[in-house]
């Protein structure tokens, strides 16, 4: 298994890149890549640490090389929000990183699995979607925006709420990864029983979730080690599934026919990437109705992510 980060020297990229070399199965390739010259400084570093998973890294010009063959490519590259930025606040600057990148993807490694972190979420994945596209390389079941970090923060405040192991609490987060599309499913999580009242302070919460980081880290940047953790899971996840497993993991994919229609939900996946799109569980009155009002906000984060990756260069 050959995993690829694009980004690797950041603030998510080498905590993650530690989770991986922990984590990864035995005889894994991790490719480190990022425009910070100490890169391969960064790939030294992990490759000090006895696990049988070899590192390298790669900078400047050297992203094919990194992404060559590579089976997953997780990117966390790009900035992260200031206080008083939303996640859209982002995309001048994220935009262009995420539909370079995936454009040399799509001839280092057109058949990876893309697993996409570069915010805003909602807008770089239909980027990068429709920058395979144009390489005539796109295959839906495997492009990724990674929404793990709505889950595992869910499961985290849910857990503290109900006085219950976070071992025991598994919520589905659907919609996408910004304010009022970050819907928890709260109305329907196994073995918990949370009160209207309490399901109403806590959504708000959740969605609020990575601007409470942002604030408390005052200029600094957003969510690093909890967003590793959560990438860290995701693409552990996509390894047992390309190793043949069937792993069901909330993401955000696309779920219609065409790159319009991308949706984060609970997705069983495979050794191709996404093996099948269950049915939502059924929703509550609230659920349904803030899925109802989300929808423009979605679309219109979906719409300016085509645009610009169809936009002339
Ligand atoms: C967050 O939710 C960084 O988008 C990330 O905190």
């Amino acid at each position: 298994m050959k995993v690829c980060v694009l980004g690797a020297a950041g603030g998510i990229g080498q905590p993650l890149s530690l989770l991986l070399k922990l984590q990864l199965p035995a005889g894994s390739e991790l490719a480190l890549y990022d425009v910070a010259p100490f890169t391969p400084g960064v790939a030294v570093d992990l490759s000090h640490i006895p696990t049988d998973v070899s590192v390298t890294g790669y900078v400047g010009d050297e992203a094919d090389q990194a992404m060559r063959d590579a089976d997953i490519v997780v990117i966390p590259a790009g900035v992260p929000r200031k206080p008083g930025m939303t996640r859209d606040d982002l995309f001048n600057m994220n935009a262009g990183i995420v539909k370079k990148l995936i454009g040399v993807g799509a001839s280092a490694c057109p058949n990876a699995c893309f697993a996409i972190v570069t915010n805003p979420v909602n807008s770089t994945v239909p980027i990068a979607a429709e920058t395979l596209k144009a390489a005539g390389v796109y295959d839906p079941r495997k492009v990724f925006g990674v929404t793990t970090l709505d889950v595992i923060r869910s499961n985290t405040f849910v857990a503290q709420t109900a006085g219950k192991s976070t071992d025991d609490v598994s919520v589905d987060v659907i919609g996408g990864h910004s304010g009022v599309t970050i819907l928890p499913l709260l109305s329907s999580v196994d073995g918990v029983s949370l009160s209207q009242e309490d399901i109403e302070t806590l959504t708000p919460r959740i969605q609020e979730a990575g601007t409470e980081v942002v604030e408390a880290k005052a200029g600094a940047g957003s969510a690093t080690l909890s967003m590793a953790q959560a990438a860290a899971r995701f693409t552990m996840s996509l390894v047992a599934a390309l190793d043949g497993e069937s792993v069901t993991e909330c993401c955000y994919v696309q779920v219609g026919d065409d790159t319009a229609s991308f949706h984060a939900q609970p997705v069983v996946l495979g050794k191709n990437g996404v093996e099948s799109i269950p049915e939502l569980p059924p929703l509550s009155a609230y659920e349904q109705q803030l899925l109802d009002a989300m929808q423009e906000t979605l679309a219109g984060n979906i719409k300016k992510g085509l645009e610009f990756a169809n936009a002339e260069d």
